[in-house]
């Protein structure tokens, strides 16, 4: 297939190996001037890849788009005049409610929303480390997106485990529950994700998850409010060791996600007519954070 990644950060460039290696047409879209780029997949040789070409857009079976969240519109809108009505666009990143604004500026192509819980560190701008292995999920958006099944055989190929799943949504919310737990909480008291399990976080997280539940059940999600702890658990102890994505970025004074983490379910809880004052307290202090940076 002739696959574009737009936004080759670590995940992004960590897919671009491996479709390539995996016998795929692979080019790329970033930020960078450069026509030709090189990555380099651990110790393996590193690969060339052509980079911002218009005519490699036109002409993709499908588009991976791996930039973050808030970054989604502005990266597409100046190529949505050059992507063709038939181009499957995947994507792929933490948060939610980018897939709705996507689908007015691109209304007749296929849209698939994937989530994943590979872990991908660029330690260089050529140079990518696979930290950890997961899985991914693959599901339909839109009714066109609903029929790219196959997807699963093209990614599972390129990067086992990738699985199919017709509800989508449900992947979604799960992963986001975990985010809404982890990245707020890890990103204001600049701890790992492990530190999460001293004092005094539980007590915290329990109280996000709490609120969290509400939302599920109102949007009809299910599970159990004892099986969504002991998932972000289980997450917490296999991520340990690790700095989520929002600690990361307000360590480096770059905007966070938390617009389509804790943002998006504060959202979705004045359409339910639900109040959150925990996620909304978390929420506000990641703000706070931010606009402290402009003044
Ligand atoms: O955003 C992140 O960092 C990750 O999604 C997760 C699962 C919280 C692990 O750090």
């Amino acid at each position: 297939m002739n696959i574009a990644i737009v936004g080759p950060g670590a995940i992004g460039s960590l897919w671009a190996i491996k479709l390539k290696t995996a016998g795929h047409n692979v080019s790329l879209w970033s930020t960078s001037s450069e026509k030709i780029l090189a990555l380099q997949l651990g110790d393996q040789p590193a690969q060339q890849f052509s980079n911002r070409n218009l005519s490699e857009i036109k002409h993709a079976d499908l588009i991976l788009v791996t930039v973050k969240a808030w970054q989604v519109e502005q990266a597409l809108s100046p190529l949505i005049a050059h992507i063709h009505h038939d181009t499957i666009l995947v994507l792929m990143h933490n948060g939610m409610g980018t897939a709705e604004s996507l689908q007015s500026l691109l209304p007749k192509n296929p849209l698939v929303l994937a989530t994943t819980t590979h872990g991908a560190f660029k330690p260089s701008k050529q140079s990518v480390v696979h930290t950890g292995k997961g899985q991914t999920q693959l599901g339909g958006y839109n009714q066109s997106g609903s029929q790219c099944s196959f997807l699963e055989s093209v990614f599972n190929h390129a990067l086992p485990d990738t699985h199919w799943n017709p509800k989508i949504d449900h992947a979604l919310w799960i992963k986001l529950a975990i985010n809404c737990a982890i990245n707020p909480l890890t990103a204001i008291n600049q701890i790992t994700n492990g530190q999460l399990t001293s004092q005094p976080y539980p007590a915290v997280i329990s109280q996000v998850l709490d609120e969290v539940y509400l939302i599920l059940r109102a949007e009809q999600i299910a599970i159990s409010r004892d099986e969504l702890g002991q998932t972000v658990d289980h997450v917490i102890a296999a991520t340990a060791k690790n700095h989520s994505s929002m600690q990361q970025d307000i360590f480096h004074h770059r905007p966070s996600e938390i617009d389509f983490i804790t943002g998006y379910l504060l959202q979705c809880a004045k359409s339910h007519g639900i109040s959150l004052p925990k996620n909304l307290e978390l929420y506000q202090a990641i703000k706070q954070i931010e606009q402290s940076w402009n003044l």
